[in-house]
């Protein structure tokens, strides 16, 4: 099965001239290593149509989508805009966009609207922070819950739900999770989606780890901490660092 790095620029870079070098870097490991990685990248809104010219082998990716498919929404983008430049996956849920205000019930109408676009929606989950009584198990369940709310056995397989815990995010990261924390957390998943539908269907998402990952920790998400995949911040921006980190993976 290939992994899937998905490289989120979040509100950066600024020049165009950086997203067409990083952009190509990007392509480049692609190509490099097409047997067995899945490269999405995905840049802010107005650089999509620029680095998409470069993005020839590794995907296109959006940071967020509309949950409404009317106009009157000065502001936002569609999921049927993002379909028209070529966008292959939208990461919804991320805990920033939860942070200013996207709820659990808008991160669900965001992944009908890009199921019925047939865009892949990269679903972020993730407790703010942890507790030794497992409490936080319960925030992570809802979020998944309700976002899944009516949706059919069979579209679980487009599904990639991203495992981000908020404390191991960004700059004001506390610490870098473990691979047994993220381990953990893959079968709790799993087995939310077991009980939900049932095992066949709790194997078809993709499930991916994100949260201060580098080039030094990112094979260990993979190998022992059971994730299909890699959501990448900080070190998607930096082409040396994203070279080391995806030959570490592939
Ligand atoms: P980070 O961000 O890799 O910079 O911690 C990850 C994310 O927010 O998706």
């Amino acid at each position: 099965m290939s992994i899937l790095v998905v490289g989120n620029w979040k509100m950066a870079p600024e020049k165009s001239i950086e997203v067409q070098k990083i952009a190509k870097t990007a392509n480049t490991l692609a190509r490099t290593h097409k047997k067995n990685v899945t490269i999405v990248i995905c840049p802010p809104f107005p650089f999509l149509s620029l680095a998409s010219k470069q993005l020839t082998i590794a995907k296109i990716g959006a940071q967020s989508v509309s949950q409404y498919t009317d106009i009157e929404h000065t502001g936002l983008v569609s999921a049927a805009m993002l379909k028209q430049i070529g966008a292959t996956h939208v990461i919804i849920g991320h805990s920033e966009a939860r942070a200013v205000g996207t709820t659990n019930e808008a991160v669900h109408e965001q992944l009908l609207c890009l199921l019925e676009k047939n865009i892949t929606p990269i679903l972020c989950v993730g407790e703010d922070m942890r507790d030794s009584q497992g409490w936080y198990l319960g925030s992570v369940k809802e979020q998944l819950e309700t976002a899944l709310a009516g949706v059919v056995k069979s579209a679980l397989k487009k599904i990639v739900i991203a495992y981000e815990p908020v404390w191991s995010i960004g700059n004001d990261a506390q610490r870098e999770a473990s691979a047994e924390e993220c381990a953990e957390m893959v079968l709790y998943l799993r087995k939310i989606l077991r009980d939900r539908y049932d095992e066949k269907t709790s194997r078809l998402p993709k499930i991916i780890y994100g949260g201060s990952v580098n080039e030094k920790n990112a094979k260990s998400f993979i190998s022992d901490g059971k994730a299909d995949g890699l959501l990448i911040g900080r070190a998607s921006l930096d082409s040396k660092r994203f070279t080391k980190l995806v030959r570490s993976i592939a």
